[in-house]
Protein backbone atom coordinates (compact mmCIF):
# COMPACT_ATOMS: atom_id res chain seq x y z
CA UNK A 1 0.00 0.00 0.00
CA UNK A 2 1.02 3.54 -0.58
CA UNK A 3 0.96 5.89 2.41
CA UNK A 4 -2.50 7.57 0.47
CA UNK A 5 -3.94 4.17 0.59
CA UNK A 6 -3.21 3.36 4.08
CA UNK A 7 -3.90 7.09 5.34
CA UNK A 8 -7.76 6.40 3.43
CA UNK A 9 -7.75 3.40 4.82
CA UNK A 10 -7.75 3.94 8.31
CA UNK A 11 -9.72 7.19 7.52
CA UNK A 12 -12.55 4.83 6.10
CA UNK A 13 -12.38 2.36 9.17
CA UNK A 14 -12.56 5.27 11.67
CA UNK A 15 -15.05 6.46 10.04
CA UNK A 16 -17.63 3.54 9.17
CA UNK A 17 -20.97 2.49 10.34
CA UNK A 18 -22.01 4.47 13.38
CA UNK A 19 -19.64 3.70 15.32
CA UNK A 20 -17.17 6.20 17.46
CA UNK A 21 -13.45 6.23 18.72
CA UNK A 22 -12.94 5.44 22.63
CA UNK A 23 -10.46 7.62 24.13
CA UNK A 24 -8.68 5.78 26.65
CA UNK A 25 -5.62 7.74 26.45
CA UNK A 26 -4.96 8.90 29.79
CA UNK A 27 -2.00 10.02 30.89
CA UNK A 28 -0.53 8.77 34.23
CA UNK A 29 -1.61 11.97 36.60
CA UNK A 30 -5.12 11.56 34.76
CA UNK A 31 -6.07 7.56 35.01
CA UNK A 32 -4.79 8.47 38.76
CA UNK A 33 -7.49 10.95 39.27
CA UNK A 34 -9.70 8.67 37.81
CA UNK A 35 -8.87 5.82 39.75
CA UNK A 36 -8.91 7.75 42.87
CA UNK A 37 -12.77 8.15 42.13
CA UNK A 38 -13.56 4.79 42.59
CA UNK A 39 -11.15 4.04 45.34
CA UNK A 40 -8.20 2.22 43.17
CA UNK A 41 -4.81 2.74 43.95
CA UNK A 42 -2.90 3.32 40.51
CA UNK A 43 -0.22 0.98 39.35
CA UNK A 44 1.30 0.16 35.96
CA UNK A 45 -0.01 -3.44 36.85
CA UNK A 46 -3.73 -1.62 37.57
CA UNK A 47 -3.74 0.31 34.50
CA UNK A 48 -3.26 -2.67 32.35
CA UNK A 49 -6.20 -4.76 34.31
CA UNK A 50 -8.77 -2.21 33.70
CA UNK A 51 -7.49 -1.18 30.09
CA UNK A 52 -7.09 -5.10 29.01
CA UNK A 53 -10.96 -5.33 30.79
CA UNK A 54 -12.39 -3.11 28.78
CA UNK A 55 -10.82 -2.91 25.44
CA UNK A 56 -11.46 -7.32 25.65
CA UNK A 57 -15.13 -6.35 26.20
CA UNK A 58 -17.01 -9.12 23.80
CA UNK A 59 -18.61 -7.08 20.53
CA UNK A 60 -16.94 -3.88 21.44
CA UNK A 61 -15.83 -3.67 17.68
CA UNK A 62 -19.80 -2.99 16.74
CA UNK A 63 -19.59 0.48 18.35
CA UNK A 64 -15.91 1.28 18.60
CA UNK A 65 -13.59 1.67 15.23
CA UNK A 66 -10.96 2.92 17.05
CA UNK A 67 -8.94 3.40 20.59
CA UNK A 68 -6.53 6.08 21.29
CA UNK A 69 -4.02 4.61 23.62
CA UNK A 70 -1.21 5.66 25.99
CA UNK A 71 2.41 4.62 24.75
CA UNK A 72 2.36 2.28 27.86
CA UNK A 73 -0.52 0.50 26.57
CA UNK A 74 0.54 0.05 23.15
CA UNK A 75 3.59 -2.00 24.77
CA UNK A 76 1.65 -3.77 27.31
CA UNK A 77 -0.02 -6.84 26.87
CA UNK A 78 -3.55 -7.98 27.94
CA UNK A 79 -4.67 -10.46 30.81
CA UNK A 80 -4.73 -12.73 28.11
CA UNK A 81 -1.38 -12.31 27.58
CA UNK A 82 -1.62 -10.61 23.94
CA UNK A 83 -0.24 -7.71 22.86
CA UNK A 84 -2.98 -5.12 23.25
CA UNK A 85 -2.77 -3.26 19.44
CA UNK A 86 -3.57 -7.43 18.60
CA UNK A 87 -6.40 -7.63 21.10
CA UNK A 88 -7.96 -4.53 19.33
CA UNK A 89 -7.19 -6.27 16.04
CA UNK A 90 -9.48 -9.29 16.94
CA UNK A 91 -11.85 -7.28 17.55
CA UNK A 92 -12.29 -5.89 14.36
CA UNK A 93 -10.58 -2.10 16.36
CA UNK A 94 -7.86 -0.19 14.56
CA UNK A 95 -5.54 0.88 17.54
CA UNK A 96 -3.97 4.88 17.97
CA UNK A 97 -1.69 6.76 19.79
CA UNK A 98 -1.29 9.88 21.71
CA UNK A 99 1.44 11.75 20.66
CA UNK A 100 1.69 15.04 22.33
CA UNK A 101 3.62 15.67 26.03
CA UNK A 102 1.10 17.86 27.49
CA UNK A 103 0.95 21.24 27.60
CA UNK A 104 2.76 23.97 29.70
CA UNK A 105 2.32 27.80 29.87
CA UNK A 106 2.93 29.90 27.39
CA UNK A 107 5.59 32.19 27.65
CA UNK A 108 4.10 36.06 27.92
CA UNK A 109 0.48 35.11 27.93
CA UNK A 110 -0.35 34.34 31.79
CA UNK A 111 -3.18 32.18 31.93
CA UNK A 112 -2.76 30.44 28.74
CA UNK A 113 -0.63 27.39 27.51
CA UNK A 114 0.72 25.43 24.54
CA UNK A 115 0.86 21.82 24.18
CA UNK A 116 4.59 20.29 23.60
CA UNK A 117 5.89 17.08 21.82
CA UNK A 118 7.04 17.93 18.54
CA UNK A 119 10.58 17.30 19.26
CA UNK A 120 11.56 13.82 17.69
CA UNK A 121 7.93 13.19 16.70
CA UNK A 122 9.25 11.14 13.85
CA UNK A 123 11.39 9.15 15.50
CA UNK A 124 8.57 8.21 17.71
CA UNK A 125 5.74 7.76 15.00
CA UNK A 126 7.70 5.55 13.61
CA UNK A 127 8.11 3.20 16.59
CA UNK A 128 4.53 3.42 17.51
CA UNK A 129 3.26 2.55 13.73
CA UNK A 130 6.01 -0.59 13.87
CA UNK A 131 3.48 -1.67 17.07
CA UNK A 132 0.54 -1.33 15.07
CA UNK A 133 -0.91 2.12 15.80
CA UNK A 134 -2.38 3.58 12.39
CA UNK A 135 -3.64 7.17 13.85
CA UNK A 136 -2.89 9.48 16.68
CA UNK A 137 -3.84 12.40 18.73
CA UNK A 138 -2.80 15.48 19.86
CA UNK A 139 -4.54 17.76 22.22
CA UNK A 140 -4.39 21.40 22.34
CA UNK A 141 -6.34 23.72 25.11
CA UNK A 142 -7.62 26.72 25.28
CA UNK A 143 -9.05 28.18 28.64
CA UNK A 144 -12.24 30.99 28.17
CA UNK A 145 -13.04 33.98 30.31
CA UNK A 146 -13.85 37.65 28.63
CA UNK A 147 -10.02 37.72 28.26
CA UNK A 148 -8.66 34.34 26.59
CA UNK A 149 -7.67 32.70 25.01
CA UNK A 150 -5.18 35.49 23.90
CA UNK A 151 -4.95 35.69 20.31
CA UNK A 152 -0.80 34.45 21.01
CA UNK A 153 -2.09 31.35 22.48
CA UNK A 154 -5.06 30.48 19.24
CA UNK A 155 -2.38 30.98 17.09
CA UNK A 156 0.47 29.16 18.54
CA UNK A 157 -1.81 26.24 18.98
CA UNK A 158 -3.17 26.37 15.93
CA UNK A 159 0.85 26.46 14.84
CA UNK A 160 2.11 23.19 16.52
CA UNK A 161 -1.44 21.49 16.00
CA UNK A 162 -0.63 21.74 11.92
CA UNK A 163 2.83 20.64 12.12
CA UNK A 164 1.88 17.33 13.71
CA UNK A 165 -0.90 16.72 11.46
CA UNK A 166 1.70 17.13 8.63
CA UNK A 167 3.97 14.83 10.08
CA UNK A 168 1.20 12.56 10.60
CA UNK A 169 0.45 11.93 6.94
CA UNK A 170 3.91 11.77 5.80
CA UNK A 171 4.28 8.89 7.70
CA UNK A 172 0.84 7.11 6.49
CA UNK A 173 -0.46 8.07 10.03
CA UNK A 174 -3.88 9.95 9.96
CA UNK A 175 -3.88 12.91 12.40
CA UNK A 176 -7.13 13.31 14.94
CA UNK A 177 -6.59 17.39 15.53
CA UNK A 178 -7.83 18.11 18.97
CA UNK A 179 -8.42 21.91 19.84
CA UNK A 180 -10.05 21.63 23.05
CA UNK A 181 -11.89 24.80 24.28
CA UNK A 182 -12.50 24.07 28.11
CA UNK A 183 -15.93 23.94 29.83
CA UNK A 184 -14.05 25.42 33.12
CA UNK A 185 -15.93 28.75 34.47
CA UNK A 186 -19.45 30.62 33.89
CA UNK A 187 -19.26 31.73 30.65
CA UNK A 188 -22.22 31.87 28.21
CA UNK A 189 -22.96 29.57 25.45
CA UNK A 190 -22.73 32.50 23.29
CA UNK A 191 -18.93 33.21 24.68
CA UNK A 192 -17.53 29.54 23.75
CA UNK A 193 -19.06 29.65 20.52
CA UNK A 194 -17.13 33.02 19.77
CA UNK A 195 -13.74 31.20 21.50
CA UNK A 196 -14.66 27.98 19.27
CA UNK A 197 -15.43 29.61 15.98
CA UNK A 198 -11.41 32.19 16.39
CA UNK A 199 -9.90 28.69 17.51
CA UNK A 200 -11.24 26.73 14.72
CA UNK A 201 -10.68 28.88 12.15
CA UNK A 202 -7.05 29.65 13.10
CA UNK A 203 -6.88 25.79 13.14
CA UNK A 204 -7.90 24.96 9.53
CA UNK A 205 -5.66 28.34 8.42
CA UNK A 206 -2.71 26.47 9.83
CA UNK A 207 -3.51 23.20 8.78
CA UNK A 208 -3.36 24.97 4.56
CA UNK A 209 -0.48 26.91 5.86
CA UNK A 210 1.37 23.34 6.61
CA UNK A 211 -0.82 21.42 3.19
CA UNK A 212 -2.60 19.30 5.46
CA UNK A 213 -4.74 16.73 3.32
CA UNK A 214 -8.25 17.38 5.55
CA UNK A 215 -9.78 14.45 3.81
CA UNK A 216 -7.07 12.19 5.29
CA UNK A 217 -7.91 13.70 9.33
CA UNK A 218 -10.11 13.75 11.48
CA UNK A 219 -11.57 16.76 13.40
CA UNK A 220 -11.99 16.18 17.40
CA UNK A 221 -13.65 19.49 18.91
CA UNK A 222 -15.46 20.11 22.12
CA UNK A 223 -19.19 20.88 21.78
CA UNK A 224 -20.14 24.57 22.01
CA UNK A 225 -22.01 24.26 25.39
CA UNK A 226 -22.08 27.41 28.49
CA UNK A 227 -19.27 27.32 30.86
CA UNK A 228 -19.79 24.50 33.69
CA UNK A 229 -20.41 27.00 36.21
CA UNK A 230 -23.65 27.78 34.29
CA UNK A 231 -26.86 27.07 33.59
CA UNK A 232 -27.03 24.23 31.32
CA UNK A 233 -28.47 24.36 27.57
CA UNK A 234 -30.52 22.05 26.38
CA UNK A 235 -29.25 19.29 23.93
CA UNK A 236 -31.52 21.26 21.38
CA UNK A 237 -29.43 24.34 21.98
CA UNK A 238 -26.08 22.50 21.82
CA UNK A 239 -26.56 21.10 18.30
CA UNK A 240 -27.54 24.47 17.01
CA UNK A 241 -24.96 26.52 18.33
CA UNK A 242 -22.37 23.77 17.47
CA UNK A 243 -23.81 23.72 14.69
CA UNK A 244 -23.66 27.14 13.60
CA UNK A 245 -20.09 27.64 14.15
CA UNK A 246 -18.94 24.47 12.45
CA UNK A 247 -20.63 25.24 8.93
CA UNK A 248 -18.89 28.13 9.32
CA UNK A 249 -15.31 27.54 9.78
CA UNK A 250 -14.92 23.28 9.34
CA UNK A 251 -14.71 22.21 5.17
CA UNK A 252 -17.03 19.90 3.83
CA UNK A 253 -13.47 18.12 2.55
CA UNK A 254 -13.06 16.54 6.20
CA UNK A 255 -14.80 13.30 6.80
CA UNK A 256 -15.63 13.65 10.52
CA UNK A 257 -15.77 15.55 13.17
CA UNK A 258 -15.46 13.05 16.58
CA UNK A 259 -16.86 15.12 19.32
CA UNK A 260 -14.52 14.79 23.44
CA UNK A 261 -17.29 14.51 26.10
CA UNK A 262 -14.91 17.05 28.07
CA UNK A 263 -16.58 17.20 31.27
CA UNK A 264 -20.46 16.15 30.14
CA UNK A 265 -21.90 13.25 31.98
CA UNK A 266 -22.55 10.07 30.06
CA UNK A 267 -25.86 10.55 29.77
CA UNK A 268 -25.83 14.34 28.12
CA UNK A 269 -22.89 13.37 25.92
CA UNK A 270 -25.12 10.80 24.38
CA UNK A 271 -28.07 13.12 24.65
CA UNK A 272 -25.93 16.04 22.79
CA UNK A 273 -25.00 13.53 20.43
CA UNK A 274 -28.13 12.69 19.58
CA UNK A 275 -29.48 16.00 18.89
CA UNK A 276 -26.24 17.22 16.44
CA UNK A 277 -27.45 13.69 14.08
CA UNK A 278 -31.11 14.69 14.32
CA UNK A 279 -30.96 18.10 12.26
CA UNK A 280 -30.55 16.52 9.03
CA UNK A 281 -27.47 15.74 7.02
CA UNK A 282 -24.22 17.76 7.10
CA UNK A 283 -20.84 17.38 5.25
CA UNK A 284 -19.31 15.27 7.86
CA UNK A 285 -20.14 12.57 10.37
CA UNK A 286 -20.79 13.55 13.23
CA UNK A 287 -19.46 11.07 16.02
CA UNK A 288 -18.16 10.72 19.67
CA UNK A 289 -14.27 10.30 20.32
CA UNK A 290 -15.40 10.21 24.55
CA UNK A 291 -13.09 9.08 27.73
CA UNK A 292 -14.69 10.11 30.45
CA UNK A 293 -18.23 9.66 29.11
CA UNK A 294 -17.74 6.54 27.99
CA UNK A 295 -15.55 4.72 31.01
CA UNK A 296 -16.87 6.66 33.91
CA UNK A 297 -19.40 3.66 34.52
CA UNK A 298 -17.47 0.59 33.66
CA UNK A 299 -14.78 2.25 36.04
CA UNK A 300 -16.81 2.50 38.38
CA UNK A 301 -18.23 -1.27 38.36
CA UNK A 302 -14.86 -2.44 37.73
CA UNK A 303 -13.24 -0.27 41.27
CA UNK A 304 -10.31 -2.27 40.88
CA UNK A 305 -11.85 -5.78 41.47
CA UNK A 306 -11.73 -8.66 38.90
CA UNK A 307 -14.18 -10.44 39.98
CA UNK A 308 -16.33 -7.58 38.41
CA UNK A 309 -14.83 -8.25 34.82
CA UNK A 310 -18.43 -8.60 33.58
CA UNK A 311 -20.45 -5.79 35.16
CA UNK A 312 -17.07 -3.62 34.49
CA UNK A 313 -17.81 -4.87 30.64
CA UNK A 314 -21.69 -4.76 30.31
CA UNK A 315 -21.15 -1.12 31.50
CA UNK A 316 -18.39 0.21 28.58
CA UNK A 317 -20.60 -1.97 25.45
CA UNK A 318 -24.15 -0.12 27.20
CA UNK A 319 -22.70 3.44 26.86
CA UNK A 320 -20.33 2.56 23.35
CA UNK A 321 -23.80 1.36 21.92
CA UNK A 322 -26.19 4.37 23.22
CA UNK A 323 -23.71 6.24 21.34
CA UNK A 324 -24.17 4.64 18.58
CA UNK A 325 -26.94 4.90 18.24
CA UNK A 326 -27.04 8.93 19.13
CA UNK A 327 -24.44 9.02 15.71
CA UNK A 328 -27.61 8.00 14.06
CA UNK A 329 -30.05 10.12 15.55
CA UNK A 330 -31.59 6.88 17.06
CA UNK A 331 -31.03 7.29 20.78
CA UNK A 332 -33.32 8.00 23.28
CA UNK A 333 -33.42 8.30 27.32
CA UNK A 334 -36.02 5.11 27.81
CA UNK A 335 -32.88 3.49 26.52
CA UNK A 336 -30.87 3.78 29.67
CA UNK A 337 -33.05 1.47 31.33
P1 LIG B 1 -12.95 13.34 27.33
O1 LIG B 1 -14.05 12.77 26.46
O2 LIG B 1 -12.93 12.76 28.71
O3 LIG B 1 -12.91 14.83 27.28
O4 LIG B 1 -11.57 12.81 26.76
C1 LIG B 1 -11.35 12.87 25.41
C2 LIG B 1 -9.92 13.10 25.14
O5 LIG B 1 -9.29 12.33 24.47
C3 LIG B 1 -9.28 14.31 25.70
O6 LIG B 1 -8.03 14.47 25.11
Amino acid sequence: MTLQEELTSTVQALVAGNKGILAADESHPTIAKRFNAVGVEPSEDKRREYRSLILSAPGLGEFISGVILFEETLHQSSLDKRPMPELLASQGIVPGIKVDKGKIPLVNAPGDEITVGLDSLEDRLEIYKDRGARFAKWRDVYPVSDTLPSRQAVEANAEVLARYAAICQSLGIVPIVEPEVLIDGDHTIARCAEVSEAVIREVFTALARHRVALNHMILKPSMVTPGKDSPKATPEQVAEATLAVFRQVVPAAVPGIFFLSGGQTPEEATENLNALNSRGDQPWALSFSYGRALQEPAQKAWAGNLDNSQDCQAAMLKRARLNAAARAGGYYPAMEA
